[in-house]
């Protein structure tokens, strides 16, 4: 199955997003552009956005993008234009390429790479991996997996395609599965140089190095779909820079995750025997304190809660001097931890979803999750 749309609907959503790119961008009459549009259509089943209107879709999906507290700074989203790649090999490489240039020695820079579009008997790549750094995860019996069990379906696929598997460590990465338009995934493993870890220390309890925690330092979604004025551009990774929030108080503290919260109250020395000593709760202001702590101390780019809030309330009062309503999802915006000593949490949202806007798929959610989706078809 490929996701651009098709006839009247894409006619139509092409022509809305022609009108916004015009109004918004490049002043000036828009009929010659969408009488261009709807002939190609007519004669090709889809268009090609030019390179203006691609920076700009991509740029406008993610202030579109309702659970990210980070659009203060949509308009610096930087793009790369690979749209003539549709081969899994160099998607591969230019997905490594896409994480040395993000990471930029620990200074993130917001990017996407757009890859090829989904066309008529034509689907583009796609990437299964929910993020182009992974950590594996195996053995599946709850208590005895070694890693981050969220990729624990994405680890077993990539080893029945023949991937030997990592070190073993709770951190190993997991190689990229790539899809072709028309051939079966294969696995890429990412070169070490690409990617940038940070080793997690406390600032002042020196038991805290020992536990051998990291995390990567981009965070670059790559199974969502960018889409533009009808047009689908399956993969297309992107990535901003962290909220240390996302780490300390989800990705190693959920008990699905790496479920860690424990293991931080007793070495505090917490009575985890009574929920009502708090010790979860003051396990996880210290685990959010020494991911920024280590983020900092290493020169990586990350935002802490309360300063990415303030930054989303100037997003909304910037986009509203300028005629526009910004929509969000409340429990997304509202950070995982001291919700209320911020400011986004004390007030209401506008939840319509505007265009162009990054999409999840189902089959693509199914696909990191190992399980295949549905085979592409030549549709
Ligand atoms: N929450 C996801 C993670 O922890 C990343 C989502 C995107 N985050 C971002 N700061 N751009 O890996």
């Amino acid at each position: 199955m490929q996701n651009s749309l098709f006839g009247s609907e894409l006619r139509q959503e092409a022509e809305d997003f022609i009108r916004l790119f015009h109004r918004e961008e490049a002043p000036g009459d828009p009929t010659a552009r969408i009488a261009a549009v709807r002939a190609e259509i007519d004669e090709t089943g889809t268009y090609r956005h030019t390179r203006a209107e691609l920076d700009y879709g991509a740029r406008v999906a993610w202030r579109n993008s309702n659970r990210c507290i980070g659009r203060l700074y949509w308009r610096s989203l930087r793009i790369r234009d690979r749209r003539h790649i549709d081969d899994a090999d160099s998607v591969a490489r230019e997905s490594a390429q896409h994480l040395r240039e993000a990471t930029n020695g620990g200074r993130i820079r917001p990017l996407i790479t757009v890859f090829a579009p989904d066309a008529p008997y034509r689907p583009g790549p796609r990437i299964w991996n929910e993020q182009l750094v992974r950590y594996a995860c195996y053995g599946s019996a709850r208590d005895a997996a070694v890693g981050d069990p969220r990729n624990a379906g994405l680890t077993d696929f990539a080893l029945g395609l023949g991937w030997s598997g990592g070190p073993g460590t709770p951190f190993d990465l997991l190689p990229l599965v790539i899809e072709d338009g028309d051939r079966k995934p294969r696995y890429y493993e990412l070169p070490r140089d690409a990617v940038l870890e940070v080793e997690l220390h406390h600032p002042e309890e020196s038991w805290y190095a020992d536990l051998g925690l990291r995390w990567h330092a981009v965070p670059a979604i790559a199974n969502m779909c960018l889409e533009i004025g009808g047009v689908c551009y399956p993969a297309a990774p992107f990535n901003g820079w962290y909220m240390g929030t996302e780490i300390g108080a989800r990705n190693l503290a959920d008990t699905d995750r790496y479920d860690l919260l424990p293991v931080i109250a007793e070495r505090l020395g917490l009575d985890t025997s009574d929920d009502r000593s708090l010790w979860k709760d003051r396990a996880l202001v210290e685990m959010n304190r020494a991911v920024l702590h280590s983020f900092d101390r290493a020169g990586v780019t990350v935002a802490d809660h309360h300063t990415e809030s303030r930054r989303f309330l100037t997003h909304l009062d910037r986009e509203a001097s300028r005629g526009r309503t910004v929509g969000a999802d409340w429990s997304w915006i509202v950070p995982p931890i001291s919700g209320s000593a911020t400011p986004v949490f004390h007030r209401t949202y506008d939840t319509t979803q505007w265009r162009p806007a990054y999409v999840h798929h189902p089959e693509a959610q199914a696909r990191a999750r190992g399980e295949g989706g549905e085979r592409t078809e030549l549709v």
